[in-house]
């Protein structure tokens, strides 16, 4: 054996040393991952259940929701901005009996009767608020965006029932509510670490299901994610500010669009932009989180696809838009495409009140907006199937919801929000 072979073997056996102590070492760090994942699972699982149990006692201590409208009577009002745009209102039933409790997440009805400023006739109007704080025995909370008119439109009126609120509805006034409805809340189920984004106002349900998690002791992971404006819409600064402080679980992320002079970057706020997908990307780790998202329709538009696009599941991402401009639902990928039915585009929809024949078009989301799109006028809310508001009487046909209504619809009646036609119909709209 000359010295160039002995060199050699000696070269592989280092090698072969080395290869084999590398394999070693990547089996010992896959065995601790797997170890620290399945620990985990099992403290969160712990924890969900701690959770869990806090919350189910509550709501098993509770009473069951009521049906209709109730009386409730505001007992405080307390301005959130600096702007004093934002607006909470503490309600408490008339009746001094303990409230139901709710998923945090969910919102309340209220109908306002409110005069016209033009006919001076008095218009009855239903609207949606969140519940902004976890859910007690004794008060709710929501608060209330004073909606101005569109930009460079001063002509068309501001928003009737935010501004009915604010102007109006002082400490005393009545109002009345139906129970908290809707599917946007805090699933509870999976332990998952959460993620909330809230644009503007649509921080409301967060603020909910925050207090809810931090007051129940639950170690959750819990980032949020608020946009705002700038330091003068910004609400509830300090309540986050301390949650942050004494909660090591809970990572605040405020992110200003428009910062003023004062508002000092790294105190005020963290970001400077939208909340988008780049700064999530940025911040959260790759593992799975459940997303809750609420904002302006131009935030949910970009965000709820991004998320998907970035590898998020669908049934990850939960969201809720405001407002009569509700998000149109985002299209899941569907295992086939189905031709559309030639049962479904023949069938004729009449408006028996506008005297209207309209063709159903398959491609339309509910008949809340075939009516919409055709200029019949009907009453709605939630768009969401919770609030009734958009009940019309079905004189004759079938219709399909699109999911469970939680509203209780009158018989011979349905909610055309949530609805489309099974077959001809003639409704009394
Ligand atoms: C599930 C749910 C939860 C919600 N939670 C909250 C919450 O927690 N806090 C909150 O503040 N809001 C919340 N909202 C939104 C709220 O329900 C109302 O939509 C909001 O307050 C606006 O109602 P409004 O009556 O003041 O405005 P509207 O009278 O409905 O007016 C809306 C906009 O249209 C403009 N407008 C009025 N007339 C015309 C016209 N003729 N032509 C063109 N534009 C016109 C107004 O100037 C205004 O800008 C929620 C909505 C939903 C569906
Ligand atoms: S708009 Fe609320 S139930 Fe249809």
């Amino acid at each position: 054996m000359n010295t160039g072979t002995l060199t050699l073997i000696i070269f592989v056996a280092i090698l072969l040393q080395v290869v084999i102590a590398v394999l070693i070492g990547l089996y010992r760090r896959k065995q601790q991952y797997q170890d620290l994942v399945s620990r985990m699972s099992e403290l969160q699982s712990a924890t969900s259940n701690t959770a869990a149990t806090v919350s189910s006692e509550v709501a098993a201590k509770a009473p069951p929701a009521w049906q209709g409208f109730k009386d409730f009577v505001v007992q405080r009002r307390v301005m959130e901005d600096m702007a004093e745009s934002i607006c909470s209102f503490y309600l408490v039933p008339v009746d001094g009996q303990p409230l139901p409790s709710f998923k945090p997440g969910q919102f309340l009805t209220f109908n306002l009767q409110i005069t016209d400023p033009i006919t001076c006739e008095i218009k009855s109007i239903v609207r949606c608020y969140s519940l902004s704080d976890r859910p007690q025995p004794d008060y709710y909370r929501v608060t209330i965006k004073r909606v101005p008119p569109p930009a460079n439109q001063q002509d068309i009126p501001p928003g009737c029932c935010s501004n009915y609120f604010h102007d109006h509805v002082q400490e005393g006034a009545q109002l009345s509510v139906k129970a908290p409805s809707g599917h946007f809340y805090l699933v509870e189920r999976e332990p998952l670490p959460i993620v909330l984004v809230g644009g503007g106002i649509g921080i409301t349900p967060m603020l909910s299901i925050i207090n809810t998690l931090l007051h129940s002791g639950s170690s959750r992971e819990i980032w949020l994610f608020y946009g705002v404006r700038n330091g003068t819409d910004h609400i509830m600064k300090r309540h986050l500010e301390v949650l942050q402080q004494t909660h090591a679980n809970f990572h605040l992320h405020i992110c200003y669009s428009r910062p003023n002079e004062a508002d000092k970057e790294g105190v005020d706020y963290q970001h400077r932009g939208h909340v988008g997908i780049k700064l999530l990307r940025l911040t959260l780790q790759l593992k799975r989180y459940q997303f809750y998202v609420c904002g302006p329709r131009a935030m949910m538009e970009s965000l709820v696809p991004a998320l998907e696009t970035w590898g998020v599941a669908t049934d990850d991402i939960y969201y809720e838009s405001f407002g009569p401009a509700t998000l149109p639902k985002h299209k899941r990928a569907k295992p086939q495409i189905s031709k559309p039915d030639a049962a479904q585009q023949a069938i004729t929809v009449t408006f028996s009140k506008s005297g209207k024949n309209i063709s159903w078009n398959p491609d339309v989301e509910s008949l809340l907006e075939l009516a919409e799109d055709n200029g019949i006028e009907v009453d709605s809310g939630c768009r969401a199937g919770s609030c009734g508001s958009c009940q019309t009487a079905l004189e004759s046909g079938e219709v399909d919801y699109t999911q469970d209504p939680d509203a209780d619809i009158e018989a011979g009646h349905c909610l055309l929000c949530i609805s489309k036609p099974k077959s001809d119909l003639t409704l009394t709209a």
